[in-house]
């Protein structure tokens, strides 16, 4: 478990996922709102990860401001011919600086696999990308007592690929993929463990990882996780989706 020390060395940081939501007009007219309530000096950091085809809307848009940008998803290849992919330099050369890789809707839906995903973490840092790397465990594995270890297991897929000291250069999300997108947000005592966990497991460079927790992270249920000394900011899916609960979030990590 690390101390107050050194979470107050870790800038907190809160991520907006879009997820496949949005359009020219209303990704404007989000932004419109969000961006000057976002504007000044702030402790927290704030990015937003957009579907692809608007990340250059996305970029230019908050060019102006300090939200940065980030895709939710990349390709596992460099470039060449896999139809329909998008490359991590296409990502860089597009202005983005974060990657969601891993996220439980693409290990759920399109199959991707502990492997699979560590070859994007990998694509990702090639390139000069900062991965925010999900993990987290289906109810049915909770229910069996093999939470941490579903947790350990994706984490060293990543490890076992690109070695420990690249996580110096990620982020790390934990996101059950029963409180992903269903309105039941893990307890503070099971965000509690599996924070220290994950920052166990990444040994002596664990105090200086940010871990962010996400599913069903809200204003009102924002200010109680973010309290925890393991946990670093927030993933947001749902409540990203309108600037004031979004907005409300933020500032709940902006202390
Ligand atoms: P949610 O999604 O906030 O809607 O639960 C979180 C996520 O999928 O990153």
């Amino acid at each position: 478990m690390s101390t107050r020390l050194g979470k107050t060395s870790r800038r907190p940081l809160v991520i907006a996922n879009w997820k496949m939501n949005g359009s020219y007009h209303t990704n404007a007219e989000l932004l419109a709102q969000f961006a000057p309530q976002w504007q000044g000096v702030h402790c927290a950091e704030v990015a937003i990860c957009a579907p692809y085809i608007y990340l250059p809307q996305v970029v230019e848009v908050l060019s102006r401001s300090n939200i940065v940008v980030g895709a939710q998803d990349v390709s596992q290849f460099k470039l060449g011919a896999y139809t329909g992919e998008i490359s991590g330099a296409m990502l860089v050369d597009v202005g983005c600086h974060y990657v969601i890789v891993g996220h439980s809707e693409r290990r759920a839906y399109f199959a991707e696999s502990n492997r699979i995903i560590a070859e994007k973490f990998m694509q990702a840092q090639a390139v000069g990308l900062v991965p925010i790397f999900c993990v987290g465990e289906s109810l049915e594995r909770r229910e069996a007592g093999e939470a941490l270890a579903t947790i350990g297991a994706q984490l060293q897929a990543v490890i076992d690929m690109v070695g420990l000291g690249a996580f110096k250069q990620a982020v790390i999300a934990y996101e059950p993929v029963w409180a992903v997108g269903t309105g039941r947000i893990a307890t503070p005592e099971q965000v509690e463990e599996m924070h220290g966990f994950i920052r166990a497991q990444l040994g002596s460079i664990g105090a200086g990882i940010r871990i962010l927790y996400g599913g069903s992270v809200k204003p009102d249920n924002a200010a109680q996780t973010f309290a925890l000394d393991d946990v670093d900011g927030a993933l947001v899916g749902g409540a990203a989706l309108q600037a004031n609960t979004f907005y409300g979030i933020c500032q709940a990590a902006d202390l």
